[in-house]
């Protein structure tokens, strides 16, 4: 084996086949199940998206019903998963607590794997996912626990249950688009954390885990909260060239919520988080703040980087829209996490039963050649 063999960072490797979503990087396409990101941010609910990422289509009114009953009665945890996480420092990790939480699921459910109860492990895991994410923010900020009841849709919930007050229908709508659009992603690092552990038949709540801690990054998951940090560094849209010029090209840091391994061109993500900040940007001057100060930037790191295929990814925009809907900067990685549990379920179901191989790769080795032992004395 020589070195030109090794795959750094898997890049173009393919560990498995998806009927879930479709990537074109280079012209800026996403589908889900071969709908376009664009139709269902619009036309469909996260609900509908869960069906379809779980049962391969849209579903019936009949179909979302059960989704919905699904969810809507699978709100509660164990109350270790709670306790847990109130019994970390406030100042913790909030993807750390998830991860406690979710190791918690790991050791009180039955973990085995079942493939006629797959589907509904799922449902009820995505909901319970909405009471963590929920108690993350509650426990940070000092509030007593409570658990999601069921409204008009799961978004409704979560954020009512987040807040503790009914949401307007304009942060549902950008509640449930930002559910959608980070749904899923093929299979970016976490999601591959959690095939690499599914593979070995762990339990889904495990691989949750080692989703979770690889989403955590900066350059993954991370980047939404990353990027958002920029705009409050910077303070107002008049020291955005400055900013520009000291920090990135003189600099030479990374411009975060920019670049993509896949993305070749605009994430079409962003262009739809755009709109919703752009929206939420022209009836709140806080919130037009920091929109400008992202917009002048943009426009500064495409002239610089647009030439090497670097533009706005997902995490542009959204810090922008979480913002609008009053989470702080350290939930935006947590949000991210709340959405992205269906795509990996999704793809460790597909994996597991229908793909199933542990994965195991190889490293080359380049350490010394055989050498003489030589006891402590000698050495
Ligand atoms: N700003 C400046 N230069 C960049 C950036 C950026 N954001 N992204 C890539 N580059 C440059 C990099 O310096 C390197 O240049 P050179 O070849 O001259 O050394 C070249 O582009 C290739 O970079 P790479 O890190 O090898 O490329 P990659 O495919 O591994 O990068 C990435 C993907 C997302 C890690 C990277 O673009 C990045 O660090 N972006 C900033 C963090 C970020 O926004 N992450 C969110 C990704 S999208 C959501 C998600 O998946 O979670």
């Amino acid at each position: 084996m020589s070195s030109e063999v090794v795959s750094r960072g898997l890049e173009n490797v393919i560990i498995k086949t998806t009927k879930l979503t479709y990537i074109d990087g280079n012209n800026g396409i996403l589908r889900y199940g071969g709908y376009a990101i664009e139709d269902l941010v619009e036309k469909a609910s996260y609900e509908e998206v869960i069906h379809l990422f779980l049962y391969g289509d849209l579903p019936n009114k009949k179909q979302l019903e059960y989704v919905r009953q699904k969810l809507f009665s699978s709100f509660e945890v164990p109350d270790q998963a709670i306790s847990v996480i109130y019994s970390l420092p406030r100042d913790s990790d909030p993807m750390a607590m998830m991860e406690a939480a979710f190791a918690v699921l790991a050791s009180i459910y039955n973990p085995n794997w079942d493939k006629k109860t797959d589907k509904d492990r799922a449902l009820e895991m995505i909901a319970k996912t909405a009471t963590i994410t929920a108690n993350v923010y509650r426990a940070k900020e000092g509030l007593k626990p409570k658990i999601p009841q069921p409204a008009g849709s799961y978004a409704e919930s979560f954020l009512t249950a987040v807040f503790d007050k009914k949401p307007t229908e304009e942060e549902i709508k950008a509640m449930d688009a930002a559910l959608v659009l980070y749904a899923d992603h093929e299979v970016p690092a976490s999601t591959t954390a959690a095939l690499v552990v599914s593979s070995t038949l762990s339990d889904i709540y495990s691989s949750i885990v080692a989703a979770l801690a690889a989403l955590k990054g900066p350059l993954h998951g991370g980047a939404a909260e990353a990027a958002f940090k920029q705009y409050v560094e910077i303070g107002s849209v008049d020291k955005v060239d400055n900013w520009f010029e000291e920090k990135i090209v003189k600099g030479k840091n990374r411009l975060m919520g920019f670049g993509h391994r896949v993305y070749k061109t605009y994430d079409p993500r962003a262009k739809i988080f755009k709109k919703f900040a752009k929206s939420f940007a022209d009836k709140d001057e806080k919130v037009k703040k920091y929109y400008d100060i992202a917009e002048r930037l943009e426009e500064l790191g495409i002239k610089e980087f647009g030439s090497k295929g670097i533009y706005p990814n997902t995490d542009y925009y959204s810090g922008i829209v979480y913002y609008a809907l009053g989470f702080p900067m350290y939930m935006y990685t947590p949000l991210f996490a709340l959405s992205r549990v269906l795509g990996w379920s999704a793809h460790v179901i597909e994996y597991v039963e229908e793909q199933h191989r542990l994965i195991r790769p190889r490293a080359l080795y380049t350490g010394p050649e055989k050498r003489e032992f030589k006891p402590i004395e000698q050495r």
